[in-house]
């Protein structure tokens, strides 16, 4: 079997005092659908951004496509988080005043890969997941379609780890349906692993594994 892209041990995560993740392991292969669950509070977005090397006030040990999250610089986590993790935050993140087009190239234009190739890969994600509107300003947009400008700039970079925060939760049921469909055809394409924090019993069911997230310690709920 191949190196899992992530590898967790022992993580404590605190914020005054209080262990949000106590002790946490934690493992993704490649390919892979992981969903994690939880009451709101449980720890699940900061478990997120511990994973996916935004956040690097934790304890333990952390192996992100081999590096050693602890001991990396900060160029190195920035070039992980760069090429080889995709994020669709709880909120977005979007900029406002840019295009879902010029949104969905950001990781791109940071990577120094924006050519003309790229806008056509982009171009090609946003219809897939359903919007037409590439040049409105995504002030403009209504949540549901934020949230697939959010999707399409998380897969643009081609990662190996999609991270996703409640993806869904702005989607009606075929909206969520028909993105989980077409992350499933992208994930069968290119490969990657989806790790998703995720309430709809309807999607939990399509995950590989389903792991809630309770007292800072992460429990698989079924295979
Ligand atoms: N930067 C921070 N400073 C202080 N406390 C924080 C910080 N980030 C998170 N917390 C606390 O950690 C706990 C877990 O928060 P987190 O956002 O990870 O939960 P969650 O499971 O994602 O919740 P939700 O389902 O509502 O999104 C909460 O009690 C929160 O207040
Ligand atoms: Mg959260």
């Amino acid at each position: 079997m191949s190196k899992p892209l992530i590898e967790a041990k022992s993580i404590v995560r605190s914020f005054q005092n209080i262990k949000v993740l106590d002790h946490t392991d934690f493992s993704l292969s490649k390919g892979e659908f992981v969903a994690v669950t939880g009451r709101s509070g449980a720890g699940k977005s900061t478990l997120l951004g511990v994973l996916g090397a935004l956040d690097p006030g934790f304890t333990g040990k952390l192996l992100i496509n081999g590096v050693d999250a602890a001991k990396a610089s900060p160029s190195e986590l920035a070039e992980l988080r760069r090429e080889f993790m995709g994020y669709i935050f709880q909120d977005f993140h979007l900029l406002p005043n840019l295009s879902a087009m010029d949104n969905t190239i950001l990781p791109a234009v940071f990577s120094g890969t924006d050519s003309r190739e790229v806008k056509e890969h982009a171009s090609s994600i946003l219809s897939r997941l359903g919007l037409r509107h590439d040049n409105t300003p995504t002030r403009f947009l209504s949540r549901g379609e934020r949230q697939r400008v959010a999707s399409a700039r998380a897969l643009v970079n081609n990662p190996q780890v999609l991270m996703a925060d409640e993806p869904s939760a702005s989607l009606d049921e075929e909206s969520e349906s028909t993105l989980f469909d077409m992350l499933d055809i992208l994930r069968k394409e290119n490969g990657f692993a989806i790790i998703a924090v995720l309430h709809s019993k309807r999607i939990l069911s399509r995950a590989d594994r389903v792991l809630e997230l309770k007292e800072g310690v992460l429990y698989e709920k079924h295979a």
